[in-house]
């Protein structure tokens, strides 16, 4: 699938059918992982796929209540956590070298994380990035030692269905000229082009269907 393609049918996927990945696809969407870019080429993070019906039931007990990825935690033909780990991004020499400490660690976790979601949407694959859960509990279960901690649980399956896609946030409001707010004139986007439209906020969930 086209790149662009594959950015634009990427949606969050919490229904799947119990059909298989086969291990050939489930390796590419682990090599795009593998593929991001991290601070310094630290690469703070590990892959554990829980495969352990009980495991995974366990661990959806960690989500928080009323997280709709619940089901597709246990449910789910395969599950990534992802790990991250502490130290790494944004140190040098055994020190955090910016004021934002081991917030790096996350933001490396996320791009590949995400990579891995658009991995999977190019096959077809339905995912969710799961991160509203007990990471604590999460990592006991799962045996991560000190100095790392479960960042996401990923779901990933063929889609049972497709739902409504959520709206988001018109160019012109996030993109400024030179200086913060300075509207940035936007060529008009072509008819078709998948832009989405502004969702107002609810709560922690809302956006979550
Ligand atoms: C860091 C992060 C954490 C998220 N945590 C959860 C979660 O715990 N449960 C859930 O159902 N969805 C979760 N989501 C999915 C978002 O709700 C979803 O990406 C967002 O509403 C946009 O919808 P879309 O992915 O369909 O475009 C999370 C997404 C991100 C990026």
């Amino acid at each position: 699938m086209e790149f662009h393609e594959a950015v634009r049918s990427r949606q969050s996927i919490r229904e799947f059918k119990p059909d298989p990945v086969a291990p050939e696809v489930l390796l590419r969407l682990l090599e795009a992982f593998r593929a991001a870019p991290s601070w310094a080429n630290v690469q703070p993070w590990e892959l554990i796929l829980v495969q352990d019906p009980e495991l995974r039931r366990r661990l959806q007990q960690t989500l928080s209540p009323g997280n709709p990825a619940t089901k597709a935690v246990a449910e789910a033909p395969v599950l990534v956590a992802a790990v991250g780990i502490a130290g790494r991004s944004g140190w040098y020499k055994g020190e955090s070298v910016t004021a934002r400490g081991d917030a790096w660690m996350l933001f490396d976790l996320g791009i590949a994380c995400e990579h891995l979601a658009l991995a999977a949407a190019a096959e077809g694959l339905g995912t969710v990035h799961a991160g509203y859960f007990d990471f604590a509990k999460a990592g006991e279960i799962l045996g991560v030692p000190a100095g790392r901690s479960v960042v996401e649980l990923i779901p990933v399956g063929w889609p049972a269905r497709l739902p409504r896609r959520v709206e988001r946030k018109p160019l012109a409001e996030l993109v400024s000229l030179d200086r913060h707010g300075n509207p940035f004139p936007l060529p008009a986007a072509p008819s078709g082009s998948g832009e989405r439209p502004p969702s107002r906020d609810g709560g922690p969930l809302s956006a979550a269907r």
